[in-house]
C-alpha cells in the first residue's frame, strides 16, 4: 500500500521529518543522567502502565548511528530529536560531561548522514532535583531553564537547523498539574494556572539567551486539538470554547499578542502569579517559526456539575486509534490555516508531530500497517490542503521514527514507523516507513 502523494507534490523546499523525544526512546539509566520527575513518576504505583519507566527504552543512547542509519535510508531530510535536561544536568545544576559529549555525537551523526538536526530543548525530562524546588511552580525555573539552554546551546547550538524552546506547553502544564496524567501528577488549580505562565516565561528567558548568542531559526512546539462541541446546545458550544481557550488558545495568544484568554483568566481568577503582566512584553518576542502538533480532536459537553471549567470529553463517531482518539485530518488543516489567519500570519509553520498509536503485531517478519499509511496519507493532504489555502507550511515530521515509551501508557501504545522489539531492541521498519521511503525517494 502506497501515499496517495508524491514529494513534487510538496512546495519544492518542504521538508520531510520524523520525531523523538530523549525520554521515550534514549535510556534514562545509561551515561550519568539523573532521574528526572518522569522517573520519579513512574516509580509511583498508579501513575504509568505495568509501572513501566524510560530506563532502557529503546536504547537509542547506543543505538543512535543505526537509528540515523535507517532515517537517513528512508529519504527523510530532518530529524527532531531532544536533549534531556536530566542527562545534562542530573541534579539540576551541574553539568554531566558525558551527556553533552552525547549529544554532540548525535549532532555531528545526523549531519554526517546528509540530514537537518531539529533540537527541542525541553521535552519533559524536568530533573527530579528541580522539581524538589516546585518544577514549572516555581518562577525560578525561567532561569534554570535559561542557565540549561545556554549549556546545551553552547556545545551543539553552532550545528542546529531549527530549535524549539518547550515542546507542548499544555501538556507540561494543564495535562500534568491540573488533570494530574503525566508528570508530576498534580490535580490543582494553582498550580496548573502559575505553571501555564511561568512554562511561557521559561522559553522566553531561553529565546533571550539564544538571541544574545547569536543563535537563530527559533521557535516552540505547541498541540492542538479540536475542540468540537458534542451537540449544538448552546452550553455544549460554550464548554467547546472553553477548552479551546484552555488547550489552543492561551499559548499561542501570548506569544502572538500579549495576552491571554479572558475566558481562561477569569477561570483562574486569584491563582495567577502576581504581576504576571509584566512578563507578557518579553514572553510575546517575536519567533522564526512555529511548531504544531496534531493528533486528534475532542468533543466536549458541558458539565454544570464540575467545578470551573465545568466540561467533559465523550466518546465521539469517528474511527479511533490505539490511543481511542478519533482520526480528524480536517482538524490539522483547520489549525494551519486558522494559525497562518488569526495568529502567525507569514512566520512558517512546521508541523512537529502528528501521527498515530495501532496495535501492531509482526506477521512473518513484516507489519502491514496500512490504518497508519492511511492516516499519514490523509493528514499529509490536510497539510497539502493548507498549503493551497495560504499556510506558509515548510515541513512535516511523523510522530515516531520508532515505538517508544508512550509516557504514562507505557510501551503498550505503538506510534513508529519503525517496529521495535523491547526484549531484542530488534528494529523493524512497518509498510509505513517503506511508503515515506517510496513517496519521498529514499533508498
Ligand atoms: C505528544 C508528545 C509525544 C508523544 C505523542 C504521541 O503529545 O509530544 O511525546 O507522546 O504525543
Amino acid at each position: 500500500m502506497a501515499f496517495s502523494f508524491r514529494r513534487s507534490d510538496f512546495p519544492d523546499d518542504f521538508i520531510f521529518g520524523a520525531a523523538t523525544a530523549a525520554y521515550q526512546i534514549e535510556g534514562s539509566s545509561f551515561g550519568g543522567a539523573g532521574p528526572s520527575h518522569w522517573d520519579t513518576f513512574a516509580a509511583t504505583p498508579g501513575n504509568v502502565a505495568n509501572a513501566e519507566t524510560g530506563a532502557v527504552a529503546c536504547d537509542h543512547y547506543h543505538r543512535y548511528e543505526e537509528d540515523l542509519d535507517l532515517l537517513r535510508s528512508g529519504g527523510f531530510d530532518a530529524y527532531r530529536f531532544s536533549t534531556s535536561w536530566a542527562r545534562v544536568m542530573p541534579d539540576g545544576r551541574n553539568v554531566n560531561p558525558e551527556g553533552l559529549d552525547f549529544y554532540d555525537r548525535l549532532a555531528d551523526a545526523v549531519l554526517e548522514r546528509g540530514m537537518q538536526p531539529y533540537l527541542t530543548l525541553y521535552h519533559w525530562d524536568l530533573p527530579a532535583a528541580l522539581s524538589d524546588l516546585g518544577g514549572w511552580r516555581n518562577r525560578d525555573v525561567a532561569s534554570w531553564f535559561a542557565d540549561y539552554t545556554k549549556t546545551v546551546m553552547d556545545r551543539i547550538g553552532d550545528r542546529m537547523a531549527a530549535v524549539a524552546t518547550i515542546n507542548e506547553p499544555w501538556c507540561v502544564t494543564w495535562l500534568s498539574h491540573f488533570w494530574g496524567i503525566h508528570a508530576p501528577g498534580l490535580r490543582d488549580i494553582r498550580a496548573a494556572a502559575r505553571s501555564m505562565h511561568h512554562v511561557l516565561l521559561a522559553h522566553a528567558r531561553a529565546v533571550e539567551a539564544m538571541r544574545a548568542a547569536g543563535h537563530g531559526n527559533l521557535g516552540i512546539v505547541l498541540n492542538f486539538e479540536h475542540a468540537n462541541p458534542a451537540s449544538d446546545a448552546a452550553a455544549d458550544v460554550a464548554a467547546a470554547a472553553r477548552y479551546d481557550g484552555f488547550y489552543n488558545r492561551w499559548f499561542i495568544e501570548a506569544i502572538t499578542r500579549k495576552a491571554y484568554p479572558e475566558i481562561i483568566l477569569d477561570g483562574f481568577a486569584g491563582h495567577m502569579p502576581n504581576g504576571f503582566e509584566k512578563d507578557m512584553e518579553v514572553i510575546g518576542a517575536p519567533l522564526d517559526w512555529i511548531g504544531v502538533n496534531y493528533y486528534t480532536r475532542s468533543n466536549v459537553a458541558a458539565d454544570p456539575e464540575a467545578a470551573w471549567p465545568s466540561l467533559k470529553t465523550v466518546p465521539g463517531p469517528l474511527p479511533k486509534t490505539d490511543m481511542g482518539w478519533e482520526i480528524y485530518p480536517d482538524g490539522l488543516h483547520g489549525f494551519l490555516t486558522r494559525l497562518h489567519r488569526d495568529y502567525t500570519g507569514d512566520t512558517p509553520i512546521i508541523v512537529t508531530e502528528n501521527g498515530m498509536a495501532w496495535d501492531d503485531h509482526l506477521v512473518d517478519g513484516r507489519i502491514e500497517d496500512r490504518e497508519r499509511i492511511a492516516y499519514f496519507d490523509s493528514h499529509l493532504a490536510a497539510v497539502r490542503g493548507a498549503i493551497a489555502d495560504g499556510a506558509p507550511v515548510k515541513g512535516y515530521f511523523g510522530w515516531s521514527l520508532l515505538d517508544n515509551y508512550e509516557w504514562a501508557l507505557g510501551y503498550g501504545k505503538r506510534f513508529g514507523m519503525v517496529h521495535v522489539d523491547y526484549d531484542t531492541q530488534k528494529r523493524t521498519p512497518k509498510a509505513s516507513f517503506e511508503a515515506f521511503r517510496h513517496a519521498i525517494g529514499g533508498n
